[in-house]
């Protein structure tokens, strides 16, 4: 019978997270880790095979490996490569920073990968996100919409958090996405906020909000909301596992759930094959089953335009 099976390339802080993660959803009967630094795979599958023993979720076989794991592999998650870490001085910094660095590394996981599979559905974590999903995606020759990045589905996670904090409602209550670029240029896509019917213009009539809505001030929230993390604990990683196990479970279940995700447009927004972002996608069994070009007001517009220029600067770092 054949078995799902799960591959995590990289097992630094997010990668390791993503692998607990994985082991508690109890999805996956082989789980198999990837790092090029070889003892750290070894001792992270073997303390998650330890804990198999402590938990009911003790069908999951877990070994460090090589690329030929992906050769059946049904998901690989990446999370490969350098990611940002706290600064000195407590700024914001970009996640463009490690184009040049991290293009070098998604370049030689998907050679890794390909020698072995075009089929698994492969998520990508790496930042910057978007110009690494476009290198995976577009260089590769890998099937349409089986590689993809987690994109805005943590910054929309944090939007959809601070909006409930803000009227002291619950975050599953409210619908809402950020699109764009994974990092600074994210936006709000405010004027599709939903609280069970309750949109934009009534949300401070019907809730008691802290603070009235405002499109510019939840935009600079959450995208701070990532280097608050990061200024405090050093890092981040749970948010964005829980993202992409999310969407592995989405894969294995063909859930054909809607998830703001990072793949190249093809016409969408009139652009046609030279930008990835962040867009509402059906994600199912083969991936992305479907792109949904959701009409943007102005200012939506104005700001995705601006964040697929910001884009392209960095795909042009990444192929230097
Ligand atoms: C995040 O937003 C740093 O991209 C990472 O948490």
């Amino acid at each position: 019978m054949k078995r799902n099976k799960l591959v995590v390339v990289g097992v630094g802080h997010v990668g390791s997270y993503v692998l607990a993660d994985a082991m508690k959803l109890g999805l996956f009967s082989e789980i198999a880790v990837i790092d090029v630094e070889q003892d750290v795979a070894f001792g992270e599958a073997l303390d998650q095979a330890h804990a198999t023993a402590l938990t009911y979720m003790s069908n999951t076989t877990v070994r460090s490996g090589d690329y030929s794991e992906c050769a059946d592999a049904d998901v690989i998650i990446c999370a490969a490569g350098p990611s940002m870490l706290k600064s000195e001085d407590d700024a914001m910094p970009d996640r463009a920073q490690l184009a040049a660095v991290n293009a070098e590394v998604i370049r030689e996981v998907l050679a890794g990968i390909t020698k072995y599979t075009k089929d698994a559905i492969i998520i990508l974590i790496t930042n910057p996100l978007d110009s690494m999903v476009y290198i995976a995606e577009n260089e590769f020759g890998y099937p349409k919409g089986r590689v993809f990045g987690t994109g805005t589905m943590l910054d929309s996670a944090r939007l959809r958090k601070i909006i409930a904090d803000n009227y002291d409602i619950d975050p599953k209550s409210v619908t809402g996405y950020m699109m764009g670029e994974h990092g600074h240029t994210a936006f709000p896509v405010l004027s599709r906020l939903n609280v069970q019917g309750f949109g934009e213009k009534e949300l401070d009539q019907v809730f008691q909000g802290k603070e009235p809505l405002s499109r510019e001030g939840i935009k600079k929230q959450v995208v701070k909301a990532a280097f608050d993390v990061l200024n405090g604990k050093g890092w981040t990683n749970a948010g964005v596992a829980q993202a992409a196990v999310t969407l592995a479970k989405a894969v294995m279940l063909d859930e054909r759930s809607v998830y703001p995700v990072c793949t190249t447009l093809h016409g969408q927004y009139g652009y046609d094959g030279d930008v990835a972002l962040s867009m509402p996608c059906i994600v199912g069994k083969n991936g992305i089953e479907q792109q949904l070009e959701i009409e943007l007001d102005a200012q939506e517009m104005e700001w995705l335009h601006q964040s697929a220029e910001y884009i392209k600067e960095a795909m042009q770092v990444a192929n230097t």
